[in-house]
């Protein structure tokens, strides 16, 4: 089993995406058996929510299924995880200062280049979900392909 977590801040806009998005990929290639997948927020403001109405819309448009419900990242899962997956260096640095995981921990976007672009931006406040629907998008391709390489999928 191979397992990946995604982790924003709020866990209502862009790691359930990312969670979706990557999902719905992991199901195309017939490979959601192989996987286990999950997202976070490094806040706990919005714990048990749905994903915030931008998401839920764009995921929508682009006949992604979803069903997750917000919760809070906590340091004594992060051994249990392959791959954590932040948005932004923010994540990112909360996440190093939580704890050792073992887990490859890099940013999504680290395994788009070619956009140019090193941290998904948070829509919540400028209602980007379209643009941060094409980042994402980019960077669950990426990773979905490197993982691929790495464990001879
Ligand atoms: P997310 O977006 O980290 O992509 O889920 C946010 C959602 C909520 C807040 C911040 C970012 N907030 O401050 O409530």
């Amino acid at each position: 089993m191979i397992r990946v977590l995604f982790v924003c801040l709020g866990n209502i806009c862009r790691s359930p995406m990312a969670e979706a998005v990557f999902g719905h990929l992991v199901s195309e290639a017939g490979l959601l058996a192989s996987f286990e997948l999950d997202s976070a927020g490094t806040g706990a403001w919005h714990v048990g929510e749905k994903p915030f109405s931008g998401t839920r819309k764009v995921l929508r448009a682009n006949n992604i299924p979803y069903e997750h419900r917000a919760r809070q990242v906590f340091e004594a899962e992060l051994g249990k995880w392959d791959y954590i997956i932040a948005m932004d260096a923010t994540n990112l640095s909360n996440l190093e200062r939580m704890g050792e995981s073992g887990a490859e921990l890099k940013l999504l976007l680290d395994y788009a280049p070619q956009t140019g672009v090193s941290e998904v931006p948070d829509p919540y406040y400028t209602g980007q979900f379209e643009e941060v629907y094409q980042l994402v998008e980019q960077g669950c391709r990426g990773l979905l392909a490197h993982i691929q390489q790495q464990h001879q999928l």
